[in-house]
């Protein structure tokens, strides 16, 4: 029987991971994830994601495969939890393709789109504007779920990544500012909390937990396919221990 460990990113599908949680009851407060994109034969891309599952899909199947995996998210998030879900408008074939496609197709209620302006950009075609913006969903269960914005901040994060792909190793990180965006507006919410548990699906070298990697009350898992980002993600840690 696979084993799946708190405060680990796990070698594993996330599907397979997900529904095995889902087995054993188990529901968070706050899903953080970056799926892969789905890039690899897009317009302009420039990047090489070789040995990067996920980046090279048929587009249909591509968002049938994310409309499960938001499915098995959807099941394990509490009622009360929110889900942020970072995606990009990606163009192909000279045509923009909006995650917004597939997210209104699932039982979420979108909270709010935020606009994560990195303020740079691989692709710089001048046949168009260049696009150096991503999104970020805020999802839940329920309407009536909430923040606290004691940071005041905008639906516009201006957050230009300061990390380089060679320094983890990983072609497609996540600024770390995000994921501390997103830990400083449940602050309030988390306040009372003993324990807060918190998913990364498709965790790479795991950015969704540094944050909170030295906060006990905070539990996480993550899931990924690629073992050397696993080891990349243990390393990231020692340095901060
Ligand atoms: C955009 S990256 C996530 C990066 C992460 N947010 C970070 O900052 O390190 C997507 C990750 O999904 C992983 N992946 C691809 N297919 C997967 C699957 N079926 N289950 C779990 N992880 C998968 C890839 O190996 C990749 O590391």
């Amino acid at each position: 029987m696979i084993f799946i460990e708190f405060n680990k990113i796990n070698l594993m599908s996330c599907e397979e991971g997900m529904q095995k949680l889902i087995d054993k009851g188990i529901k968070f407060d706050l899903i953080i994830t970056s799926p892969p994109y789905n890039i690899k034969d897009f317009h302009a891309n420039q990047l090489k994601y070789d040995n990067y599952r996920g980046n090279d899909m048929n587009e249909a199947k591509y968002q049938e495969w994310q409309l499960q995996c938001l499915d098995l998210m959807y099941q394990l998030l509490k009622d009360d939890g929110s889900l942020w879900y970072n995606h990009k408008v990606r163009i192909s074939k000279g045509k923009a393709i909006h995650p917004l496609e597939w997210l209104f197709q699932t039982d979420f209620v979108l909270k709010q789109e935020i606009t994560w302006n990195q303020q740079k950009g691989a692709n710089v075609d001048k046949t168009r504007c260049f696009p150096f913006s991503e999104r970020i969903y805020w999802l839940t269960k329920n309407a009536k779920v909430k923040l606290f914005n004691k940071i005041s901040a905008k639906d516009v994060w201006d957050i230009v990544p300061k990390h380089t792909r060679k320094d983890f190793n990983h072609p497609a990180v996540m600024a770390i500012e995000v994921a501390e965006t997103i830990y400083k507006l449940h602050e309030d919410i988390y306040a009372d909390k003993d324990e807060v548990l918190v998913l990364d699906p498709f965790a790479g070298v795991g950015t969704s937990f540094m944050p909170i990697i030295n906060n006990n009350r905070y539990k996480y898992i993550g899931f990924d396919v690629d073992n050397s980002f696993i080891e990349n993600f243990e390393n990231r840690k020692l340095q901060i221990a």
